[in-house]
């Protein structure tokens, strides 16, 4: 059958204003509001559905209308990822298709229930690591007429809350009123008690009053705030005020925190830590593969599977091979600091253990106490003790400060031996600033301090001086490892490399790349001078 061209143009356009024609429909059925009208005068019917906003007992008897297109706005702490229906069999070119995807499913019944269960116990760690006192919620009773809430209240950007702890006391009068006004948000109410006129619902000001005291407190347990302005981790000061009162208080504008968890893996037998699921080892090398291949076979004497990955900049790179070994080559002469961001960018596990490649893992280099004070407690590093050939150990605790230096000048740093005090349930280990070039640390922690690739040469500390004030450090004098010499022993001949590698890596106090460091220090860090002992 051949059909005509205006046929065939008439049959597309009929086609396609109809699929408009549902498009629309489709889209306003979904839009349109619905009503305010449900009037919960049984509180425990309605706190069962939604119990932030149950009653206090003593305004248990005040009905309210519930205005649902403000609850809607409310977290529910049930999300779902909802793909879009293709109702129609099809879909239209400009209609935005939802994609949903289901991770669980990625595990076996099983082996989620195992998953859930280690996930929930590195989130509940972290949790405990990230909150503070200062996050809880603190409500000031009225002394004032005014009970608000000190401080712990967080909105997400753009997202609606309700406030706790709104009240006012007041000796009786023939009207009470109260204010609320905010800066960076809107007001409204999750319910509408009867008695209590608002102005002013979805505006920046809010003003409730009522005859009796009990429907206004009712209404202020269902006050809610908007924020309005994306700007995350920021606060709105906001006024809460009645005749000749006013209380300020804060709410925080901002995204809750976003964890990085890694899975634990399951210990072996006896042991409370899986170390190769939690530990990578990293090393910075430079001219030194006997030393380097020396660390490698002591670690593998101990920890037969950990990953251990080498940065390496040397300019005739020799090759290391091996299982769980990842040796990453870099330009030639890079850096130490360099090197160390290289090694660090590399790991995917929860921890990394740092050693210089001179070292040599001995029975008493037990990687497993250092897991347990980073697991036990919030330290976010913990050094261990570097033993000489001498036969004396060190753990190099060093304490840093910085004193105020006035305008102009800048401040200046003091760095001291020594620590702050003992570290509770570790009786061989302390907290201090600064440790030995031998520690585990928490990567993500590692990673957003970063090593300073402007310091190439001589660095170690600055790395705890960039950590001052967000790095927790610990320190253990009873988790050893072994130091390969570095003294020069006179009947032993210096090879070529030996001679090129003090040259980069000890250069004297006049060379410039100390002067470049010290100008580093006077700008970067704004300081004046440093004095250690
Ligand atoms: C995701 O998958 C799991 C198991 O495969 C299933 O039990 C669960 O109901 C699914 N969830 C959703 C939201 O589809
Ligand atoms: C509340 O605000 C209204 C309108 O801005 C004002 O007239 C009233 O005096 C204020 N009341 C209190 C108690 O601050
Ligand atoms: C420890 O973890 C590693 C890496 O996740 C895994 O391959 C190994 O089987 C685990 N060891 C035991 C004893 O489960």
């Amino acid at each position: 059958m051949k059909l005509g061209r205006r046929s065939v143009c008439s049959f597309l356009l009929f086609f396609f204003s109809a699929a408009l024609c549902l498009f629309f429909f489709h889209n306003w059925k979904h839009s349109v509001p619905r009503a305010a009208s449900t009037l919960w005068s049984s509180p425990l019917e309605f706190s069962k559905l939604n119990p932030q906003l149950a009653p206090e007992p003593q305004y248990a008897h005040i009905p309210f209308k519930l205005k649902e297109q403000i609850v809607g706005l409310l977290a529910q702490n049930a999300c779902s990822c909802v793909a879009s229906k293709g109702g129609l069999g099809f879909s239209l070119p400009f209609q935005r298709q939802v994609h949903a995807l289901n991770f669980t499913s990625a595990y076996g019944s099983e082996e989620l229930v195992e998953a859930t269960i280690a996930r929930d116990r590195e989130y509940q760690a972290f949790q405990s690591r990230v909150q503070s006192p200062a996050d809880q919620i603190l409500i000031a009773p009225a002394n004032s007429p005014l009970q608000y809430p000190l401080q712990g209240v967080v909105v997400q950007p753009l997202k609606t809350i309700l406030v706790p702890g709104l009240s006012l006391q007041a000796a009786e009068q023939e009207v009470y009123q109260v204010n609320l006004s905010a800066l960076l948000g809107t007001w409204d109410v999750a319910g509408e008690v009867e008695g209590v006129r608002l102005r002013g619902e979805g505006q920046l000001e809010l003003t409730l009053s009522s005859l009796e005291l009990d429907r206004l407190n009712r209404q202020l347990q269902l006050i809610t705030y908007s924020s309005r302005n994306y700007q995350p981790d920021t606060a709105d000061t906001v006024r809460f005020s009645t005749d000749g009162h006013e209380a300020v208080f804060t709410i925080r504008i901002k995204h809750p925190p976003n964890p990085r968890l890694y899975p634990p893996g399951s210990p072996p037998e006896g042991a409370k830590y899986n170390i190769s699921a939690l530990v990578t080892i990293a090393t910075k090398t430079f001219l030194r593969y006997d030393r380097l291949r020396n660390l490698i076979a002591s670690i593998r004497r101990f920890y037969p599977t950990i990953t251990v990955i080498i940065a390496d900049d040397s300019e005739q790179p020799e090759p290391v091979n091996g299982p769980y070994i990842e040796h990453y080559l870099m330009p030639f002469g890079k850096g130490w600091f360099a090197g160390r961001n290289l090694a660090v960018s590399q790991v995917t596990t929860k921890y990394v253990l740092w050693v210089d490649d001179d070292f040599i893992f001995t029975g008493r280099t037990k990687l497993e106490k250092l897991v347990d004070v980073l697991e036990q407690t919030s330290l976010d590093l913990v050094g261990g003790a570097v033993r000489e050939i001498t036969g004396f150990s060190t753990t190099y605790r060093q304490l840093m400060s910085i004193e105020p230096g006035g305008p102009g000048w800048g401040d200046c740093l003091t760095q001291r031996r020594g620590f702050h005090h003992e570290l509770p349930g570790f009786p061989d280990c302390v907290v201090t600033d600064g440790v030995v070039n031998f520690f585990l640390a928490r990567v993500d922690k590692v990673r957003e301090i970063g090593f300073d690739p402007r310091l190439n040469r001589v660095a170690h500390l600055e790395f705890f001086l960039d950590g001052l004030g967000s790095l927790r450090v610990g320190s253990c004098s009873d988790v050893l490892v072994d130091h390969a010499s570095k003294l020069k022993l006179p009947w032993v001949p210096w090879g070529t490399e030996a001679e090129m590698y003090t040259k980069y890596r000890y250069p004297g106090v006049t060379d410039e790349s100390n002067m470049a460091k010290h100008k580093l220090l006077f700008f970067k860090h704004r300081l004046r001078c440093m004095s250690s002992d």
